[in-house]
Formats: C-alpha cells, structure tokens, sequence
C-alpha cells in the first residue's frame, strides 16, 4: 500500500512530527526561557503510552519524520524507554531528539541502545563563562564531555545547534563554523527568533544569515552553498571548498522558509500546534483519556492540519508573539 499523504490548505506535504515531553529543563537559556518558568502539572504530561499512540497514529495518516523535544527531553525519567518504543513505529522513517547535551554523557549510549541514531545538540557558546550567562547554569564542560561521548558512541554527524545573538555570541561564529572541520560535526546557525521567556528578544538582537556567512567567509573560509534546503529542510547547508566540514543556516527570521514547511507539533501537556508561532492549538489530552478511537484522532490531526498556518508572520507589522515560550512548545 502506498503511504498516505497529509497535505494542508496550500498544499504543504505534512512529514515531520515533533514531539515534546517535557517543559522543564536543567538551563534556563536566555532565549528560551523565563528565570522562573511555571511548569505545567505533571498530571498534564502525556504518559509514554500517550505519546506513542499520537506517535502511532501521526505516521498512519502520513508523518514519517518524529523529533522528540522539550523542554529538555533527558530531563525526563526513562527516556530511552520512550525511544525504544518510537523507534519500533513501522512506517516511521526517522527519529531523532534535540538535548542541551548535559546528560548525554550518561545517556548517549542508552539512547543509541534504545534505537536513536540522530542527535542535535544546543551549544551556543565555547566559553565557560559565556555559558553560565546564556544558559545560566554552568555547564559546558559537561556538555562538552557529553558531545565527546555522544561521537564515541557512533552518533554522526552529531548537528550542533547554535542560536546566534548580536553582543552574546556573534563573535564566536567564525570558532564554530572551524569546529565543523575539526569535529564529525555539523553546525547549525540559528537566527534567533521571538520565542524567549523574558522579552529578551529584538530586531537589532538579530544576527542575519547573509552576516554569519560573511563572517565565515571574512576569516578566510571559502564556503560554497550545496543545497537550498532539501525542499523542507530549513537549512541551507553550505560545504568549505576544501571538501573538509558543512555548516547549516536556518534564516528564520531574515528570509523565512514557512512556505515549503512540513512541520507540526505535539506539546508536553498533549496539544497539537501547527506553527511554531501558533496562537491556536487542538488539545489532544481530552481525547485521549476520554476514550476517543483511533480513527477520531486520526481525523482530528488531519482536520488541524489543513488548517495549517501560512507563516509565521515575524516580519509583519501586526506580528504577536505565541503565549507559549520556546521550552513549551519544542524547538
Ligand atoms: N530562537 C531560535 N532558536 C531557539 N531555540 C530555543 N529558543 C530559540 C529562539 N528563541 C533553539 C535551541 C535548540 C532548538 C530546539 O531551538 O537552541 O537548539
Ligand atoms: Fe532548556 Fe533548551 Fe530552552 Fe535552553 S533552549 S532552556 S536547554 S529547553
């Protein structure tokens, strides 16, 4: 049987599925979060049986990619026993988590037991102090071992994810981008997006795409550009003309990619967003411990789906921030 095909309102094929399992998080990055975030009630998390029946039924309507989220994942109890179960979805064709890296030293090997092969990693700074500022928990040597450990165990390319910020860490891009050539790593510019706890966020705070690659390539890193994004992937990737490392950009805010995006997500408390920058989601919750059927679900996702935001809008004068802060809804 052909694998069924979700498509929204414009025509957007629907894959990719995150899922986030969790609000809370060990850090509290800047860009992120508040300095007290108010967790949601435990007894509104998904259960792993929960999270596998959306899961399961996501991918029988069509999502083929799932990404577990948080929050923090690792900072939920049993992860791996979570990702033993995704991983043995049929007609699920990647899975993958993003972690802030702080308990990958113990966990990269159980993740990769349990069936994980694809690994993103938030590492915004290479300097200890500067860590303690932008995540504000000091951490990055353990990170770093848990980087070190995650390659070890067989994780490559490990992608690493960067999140840009004018006067926090913009002068380090040209050390990160040297790291994906001495590293089997991949690093990821992220522009930095309204999606922070605090207010933090501004134009000016910004670092643009077009200025990260300058920088690169200012300190004698000839890059060439190698994909325009694989037709969904936000990223451009760019290779170094010597052959030796890729870098990826993803422009969110300077030239927004929201018209070929094939994303939605699954909150922790089990709503499904559509948008990053959604101001509406359909709970799930509800229906899950009340007893609706595989095929209700299945047709409420579809429902939701082509309903799917055209874009996020950033750029507009009308443009409201979500409610929700990044760790709620999942990066
Ligand atoms: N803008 C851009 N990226 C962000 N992330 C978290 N908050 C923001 C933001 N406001 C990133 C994290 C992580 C991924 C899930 O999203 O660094 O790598
Ligand atoms: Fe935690 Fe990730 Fe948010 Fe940082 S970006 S506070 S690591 S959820």
């Amino acid at each position: 049987m052909d694998a069924p095909v979700l498509r929204d309102f414009y025509g957007r094929r629907i894959r990719n599925l995150r899922i986030s399992i969790t609000d809370r998080c060990n850090f509290r990055c800047i860009y992120c979060m508040p300095k007290d975030p108010q967790w949601m009630p435990r007894e509104d998390l998904l259960t792993f049986e929960e999270i596998e029946r959306v899961a399961r039924i996501a991918v029988s309507i069509g999502i083929e990619k799932i990404r577990v989220t948080g929050g923090e994942p690792t900072a939920r109890r049993d992860v791996p026993v979570l990702i033993d179960m995704l991983s043995r979805l049929r007609g699920l064709h990647d899975l993958s988590m993003t972690t802030n890296g702080l308990l990958l030293k113990e966990l990269a090997r159980p993740l990769w037991k349990a069936g994980l092969r694809r690994l993103n990693v938030s590492l915004d700074t290479l300097r200890e102090e500067k860590f303690v500022h932008i995540a504000r928990r000091d951490a990055f040597r353990k990170v770093w071992s848990g980087l070190e450990e995650a390659q070890q165990v067989g994780f490559a390319p490990i992608k690493v994810n960067m999140v840009v910020m004018r006067a926090y860490n913009e002068e380090e891009v040209v050390e990160f981008a040297k790291l994906a050539r001495t590293r089997p790593w991949h690093i990821r510019f992220i522009e930095f997006m309204p999606l922070d706890g605090e207010g933090l966020w501004s134009r000016e705070k910004v670092v643009p795409a077009q200025e990260i690659l300058d920088r690169i390539r200012e300190a004698g890193l000839a890059l060439r550009q190698v994909s325009q994004g694989r037709l969904t992937d936000p990223a451009r990737i760019f290779a170094f003309e010597d052959g030796v490392g890729e870098i990826g950009i993803i422009a969110s805010v300077s030239e927004p990619f929201c018209f070929v995006c094939d994303r939605v997500r699954l909150t922790a408390d089990g709503n499904f967003r559509t948008c990053l920058f959604s101001h509406t989601e359909t709970p799930i919750r509800g229906l899950l411990r009340g007893g609706a059927d595989d095929a209700t679900i299945a047709r409420v996702l579809v429902e939701a789906i082509r309903k799917k935001e055209a874009g996020h809008g950033i750029n507009d004068p009308e443009f409201v921030k979500p409610k929700r802060a990044m760790y709620s809804i999942g990066g």
